[in-house]
């Protein structure tokens, strides 16, 4: 990746001395930083060690270097912006685009992308007001890493916790490849993402662990690279990305009709949903009640389609048709042979395994999978974030469309009015 220049803000919370962490990195990575620490984050960090490890000056004043009309200059120059840590403040600060210090006024200046890594105290981070700015950036554009879970500075653990140094820095430089790339510019990619819920009464359904965060994620890294992106949402747990055109589902069979109809003329679809395979063979329109007499209770399920297959199985020339599997086979190559099987089952072109289990796959912010080809060949395996297991994924979808099979449109496709 060619150099960039970065710009890294620091916001006042005591996660500020793990932004020497992501500076050291990015410089070690040959990247020219600029490194912009608020007052209180100059508190917690000192300017000679942001000095010595940017290997750049550090400024914090709005009123020094006027005459180089510095509140502007640093944003226009940056290639991208990460801000570790964003503290409760810091963000609201953003969300309402305020300019009363040098890294507000360089964020407002900057057309480059924004990464950011929260950082506070749990309650912080669940209060609605933090919960809305946090939307407000993502509808932004702002990609959003972490916080994750784990002990807090006092005796406390739990959402809250800065992104480590380096799942900062592989976020925030895919981010900033994506966006320059803009490889998937003219296309029109869908994607479902979170998990079915098949309802038994009008209080209960049966559903599944899935977040939905790996298919938000390969949404927005999709619409980064400049795709037009469909995101059929079943129930999801994450916030929805910003600039997609968003379709709310809840069962198998809501999720069946948003995808069959989104599919037409789309040059990928992901299937990145959880679908239940089963539902409850009728919905009583009134709550079950307890029967006094018997200790247990029946369901009766029937079979719901399998829409990857159907849509595998169905011509489908001219549309990639990514699939995923979810295992919990302990074993990889065993895993891998599931994986074969599975994609050769559904026609997907290319399908990704993922290993799941009570700890792993679901709501975590990482991930590890491997992309298994049309002839069974294993084309990848990427694992970290899930912001970056999307970006490896999606290297392999545009590979494949730049191959014959899946031509870009061509001026001459577009309509002429
Ligand atoms: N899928 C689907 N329709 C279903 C079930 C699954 O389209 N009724 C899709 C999923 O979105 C995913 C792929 O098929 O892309 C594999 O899903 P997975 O749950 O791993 O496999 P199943 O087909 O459900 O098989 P099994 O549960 O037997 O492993």
């Amino acid at each position: 990746m060619a150099p960039l220049n970065i710009v890294v803000g620091i916001t006042g919370g005591i996660a500020a001395y793990k932004a020497v962490g992501v500076i050291r990195a990015l410089v070690l990575a040959g990247h020219d930083v600029h490194v912009v620490p608020t007052e209180g984050a100059l508190r917690f960090v000192g300017r000679p060690t942001l000095e010595a490890i940017s290997r750049n000056p550090v400024h914090t004043e709005l009123y020094e270097g006027v005459a180089e009309v510095r509140h502007v200059a640093i944003g226009q120059a940056a290639d991208l912006i990460v801000i570790a840590p964003a503290t409760a403040n810091s963000i609201a600060k953003l969300a309402a685009g305020l300019a009363d210090d040098l890294l507000g006024n360089t964020v407002l200046a900057s057309e480059a992308p924004l990464v950011i890594a929260p950082a506070m105290h749990t309650e912080m981070w669940r209060n609605p007001a933090t919960r809305a700015n946090i939307e407000t950036l993502r509808a932004r554009g702002v990609t959003i890493v972490g916080p994750a879970v784990g002990q807090l500075t006092g005796a406390d653990s739990g959402p809250g916790r800065m992104e480590e140094p380096e799942v900062i820095v592989a976020a925030a430089l895919a981010r900033a490849e994506a966006s320059a790339r803009g490889d998937l510019a003219g296309r029109r990619v869908v994607v479902t993402a979170g998990g079915t819920r098949e309802p038994l009464d009008p209080v209960r359904f049966l559903g599944n662990r899935s977040s939905g965060k790996q298919g938000v994620a390969i949404a927005e890294a999709a619409r980064a690279r400049g795709a037009e992106v469909t995101l059929i949402a079943a129930n999801l747990e994450v916030i929805e990305p910003a600039g997609c055109d968003i379709r709310p589902v809840s069962t198998a069979l809501e999720l069946q009709q948003a995808v069959t109809d989104a599919a037409r003329g789309a040059d990928v679809v992901v299937m990145a949903a959880a679908v239940a395979d089963y539902r409850p063979a009728g919905v009583s329109q009134t709550k079950i009640k307890k029967d006094a007499s018997d200790d247990g209770l029946t369901l009766e399920l029937v079979r719901n389609p399998d829409i990857l297959a159907g849509l595998g199985h169905a011509p489908h020339d001219g549309t990639l048709l990514v699939g995923f599997a979810a295992e919990t086979e302990p074993d990889d190559e065993r895993l891998l042979a599931l994986g074969r099987a599975k994609r050769e089952a559904k026609g997907a072109d290319l399908l990704v395994v993922n290993r799941v289990g009570w700890n792993e796959g679901f709501a975590s912010d990482a991930n590890r999978v491997v992309v298994i080809g049309r002839s069974g060949e294993v084309v990848t395996r990427v694992h970290g974030s899930k912001m970056s297991v999307a970006e490896g994924i999606l290297d392999v979808v545009v590979s494949e469309l730049t191959t014959a099979r899946h031509d870009p449109p061509t001026k001459e496709d577009e309509p002429t009015t």
